[in-house]
Order: C-alpha cells, then structure tokens, then sequence
C-alpha cells in the first residue's frame, strides 16, 4: 500500500471486504481491542488513565444530537470547510457520509480510521468531537434544495462586513475539538483524506480555548483576546433552555434534533484595543475584564448586567453603545443562541498587523429568527467595531446524529 494513498471512494463501493486484502484487517482487529478496554461512562465519558486528566476520554460518537455542540468546550479547535467535486450527486454523498461517519466515530474512540497505519497518532481521543454541517451548495448537489430550511443561504451583507472568499461559504463543514492540537490535527488529515475523492478543502482555521474555570475566581467562557471572558451569557449543558434555543424542533423533518451553525471569522484589532485604558474596555463591553463580573449588577441576579442603572448624573451606567446591551436588544435577559468561540492567531497578517481574532462560533435552531436580528443590531451601532471586523462566514445545518449502524445526514440522502 505504500506510496499508493487508496481512494475511499472506491472501498466504500466495494464494501469492508476489500479492506481485508489491504492488509487492514490486523490493524482493525488491535484496535478493536483497545477500545473494548476504555469503559465509556453512561455520559459518554471515560476516565482518564494517560496519567494527565483528560487525554484519555472518550465523548460518545453516537446520540440523538452530534456531539461538539452542548459538549463542554474542549481547548483546541480546526473548522475545515470542503468544496464538493462537481461530479457529486446524492449517492456519492451517501458514500461520503458513510465515510465521514465511521472515520468519525472511530477517532473519537482513539482508534486510526480503517486503511490507515496504526501510528498512534490517533490513540490519544483528548474528549475528541466531530461534527459535520451541510451548507446550501450539498443539498443543491443532492437536488434537495427543497429541503433546506429558509435559513440555509448566506447571511444578509452587514456594514461591518469584510469578508474574503478565502474564508467564507463551505458545501461541508467540519468541526474538530479535542483537548489535545495532535490529536485535532490527526483527525483533520484522516478525515479529508478520506473523502478526498468527493470533496476539497477550501479552508482550515485553528482555533484554542482556554476555559475561564480554570483560572483562579471560577467563572464560564473563555478568555478572549481582548482579555474578556467570553461567553458568560450562554445557555448551560442539560438544560431545558439549552435544548430550546439550540436543537431543531419544528424545521424540516431531517433536522429535527440537528441545529443551524454560524461560523464568522472575526478579526480584532489587538494593537489598538491594547492602548485603552481598563474603563473605556470595560465600558465597551459592559461587563469587568478580570472576571467578566457586571459593572453593575441586576439586583436579583449577580451575574446579570443591571441596564436600567443610571449614574447619578441621569446618564446610563452601561453605555448605549455597549456591546451587551446592544446584543441583548430590548429582549428579557439570558441566552439567545449557544456560543462556542475560539480565538485564532496566524501571526504576522500581509500588512504586518496581528492576524488574530475570534472563530465566532453560534449555534441556533433558528438562524434567521435568533441570530440576525443580533447581528444587524450590532451592524447598527456597537462600540466593539472599532476594533472587530468580520473576515468569513459561513452557515450549515448540522444534522442530528446517528446510532452506531447510521450515518449522519441520513435522514436527508438516504
Ligand atoms: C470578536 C467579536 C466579539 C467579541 C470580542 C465579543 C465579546 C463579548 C463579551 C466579552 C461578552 C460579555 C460576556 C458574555 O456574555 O459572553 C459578549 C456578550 C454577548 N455577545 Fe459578543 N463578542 C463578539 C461578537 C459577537 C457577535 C458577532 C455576536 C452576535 C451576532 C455577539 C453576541 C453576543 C451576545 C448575545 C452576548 C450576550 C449579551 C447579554 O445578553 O448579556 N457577540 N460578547
């Protein structure tokens, strides 16, 4: 096999049984074994044994919903976005998605996807997620177009916009989280090569997370890189809320128990936002720096943002121009969608500033009815654009996920 990458394509269609003369039966069998060994908690975790907490667990592949989206946040992410070969039709993506789904579910559990060599590249699961999403141009390429919800299409141009094709729009879309860069990076090769008969990559972003709990005065998010913990506002694992504002309910029949994702790269302008002093930041967000903690706090909630108080000058002690208050609109406090960010850093842009920003990442049931009227209020006015500029986007629909004999999307192509 050596020096002759084997195309997917053309085992798929043979069946497992040519896979046995490949020589992959051996390594097939190892693998097995070992994952046999890693007992999968009833929450889909297993505890760890690679001696640092965390290398060695296993989120469950299998569910109702794919994993990755109420999945804790892991600290190392890669967005790949695929372009569909031209000659791809619906049985070529049910081939592709049968692919995509037994790869998936074999790294996730720690083990090499079938066909290639057991390096131990992929023995280190890290929480490994996978999740796919399906953009408008896969279900034009299915003749499904029919079945796409309204939302499915690109967002409406906002003033703020700056968007480069080079990191927008995607026929597939993958999410890879794990806790572990190698085991992302491991996960990202095997699963493009093996649909690289079917799709191309059009673009990879690396994003990293480092979760505000584990830093000293515990609290939720991330830590951006403006410095603030990003995220606070935001609907909590296993709850009833989460399951609202997230999971499809009442859109066509395939996604039901899937969701709608928007991805946006977002550039921050680090230099600038670095010369204000600590109040002009804390004001332009709304909430402190350290800790994420309210300039003014809801007297019945410590962790909401108070925004009817007022100075004693009559002024408004959280600025109309906040990014908080200008994303939660006139609506009742708490979450409107799900947010799962990442920061980014490419280094060195062309014009030699920080290519760094956020992989803003939101997942709703709904796109056009909770994430753009947010958008459009922060298009309007939002303090936070002098030093944010969207550079991508993208939308899919990620489609529920699958038992162990389906694959994902199968509701849709099969
Ligand atoms: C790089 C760009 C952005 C940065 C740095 C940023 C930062 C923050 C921070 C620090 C908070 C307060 C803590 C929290 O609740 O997470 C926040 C809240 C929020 N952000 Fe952003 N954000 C950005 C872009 C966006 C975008 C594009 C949207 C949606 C279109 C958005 C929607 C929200 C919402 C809904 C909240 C919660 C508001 C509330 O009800 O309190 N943000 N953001």
């Amino acid at each position: 096999m050596s020096g002759h990458p084997v195309s997917r394509r053309h085992l798929v269609g043979g069946g497992l049984a040519g896979l046995a003369g490949l020589g992959v039966a051996g390594a097939a069998g190892v693998a097995a074994g070992r994952a046999q060994d890693r007992p999968i908690t009833p929450d889909g975790t297993s505890p760890g044994s690679y001696g640092r907490p965390g290398l060695d667990e296993v989120v469950a592949f299998d569910g109702a919903h794919q994993a990755g989206v109420a999945t804790a946040q892991q600290r190392s992410a890669a967005f790949v976005g695929l372009d569909l070969r031209a000659d791809v039709g619906r049985a070529e993506l049910v081939k592709m998605m049968t692919v995509v789904t037994g790869d998936a579910r074999r790294l996730t559990e720690g083990l090499p996807v079938l066909g290639a060599a057991d390096s131990g590249l992929a023995a280190v699961p890290a929480s490994l997620t996978v999740t796919a999403g399906f953009g408008q141009g896969l279900l034009r390429a299915a003749g499904l177009q029919q079945q796409a919800p309204p939302w499915l299409r690109d967002l409406p141009a906002f003033g703020v916009d700056r968007l480069e094709e080079h990191w927008s729009g995607a026929d597939l879309l993958l999410q890879v989280c794990a806790d572990d860069d190698t085991t992302v990076t491991n996960a990202v090769r095997s699963l493009t090569r093996g649909i690289r008969g079917f799709a191309d990559v059009r673009w990879v972003q690396r994003g990293f997370a480092r979760a505000t709990s584990l830093e000293a005065g515990e609290s939720v998010g991330h830590r951006n890189l403006f410095g603030q913990v990003d995220g606070t506002v935001n609907p909590r694992q296993d709850t009833d809320e989460l399951d609202r504002l997230v999971w499809v309910d009442d859109g066509p029949d395939w996604l039901r128990g899937g969701t709608g994702m928007v991805l946006r790269r977002i550039w921050m302008d680090l230099d600038d936002w670095d010369r204000l002093g600590r109040v002009e930041q804390e004001q332009a967000v709304g909430r402190g720096l350290a800790d994420g903690t309210p300039l003014v706090a809801a007297a019945d909630d410590p962790d909401e943002v108070d925004l009817e108080a007022r100075e004693p000058s009559g002024l408004q002690s959280v600025p109309p121009w906040s990014h908080v208050r200008r994303a939660r609109g006139d609506g009742p406090p708490g979450p409107q969608f799900l947010r799962r960010s990442y920061n980014y850093d490419d280094g060195p842009g062309e014009s030699g500033r920080q290519d760094a920003g956020s992989l803003f990442v939101v997942f709703c049931a709904d796109v056009d009815a909770q994430f753009v009227p947010v958008q459009r209020r922060l298009d309007e006015l939002d303090l936070l654009n002098d030093w944010t500029t969207p550079v991508g986007s993208v939308v899919v629909a990620v489609p529920p996920g699958c038992g162990p004999d389906g694959f994902l999307g199968q509701e849709l192509l099969a």
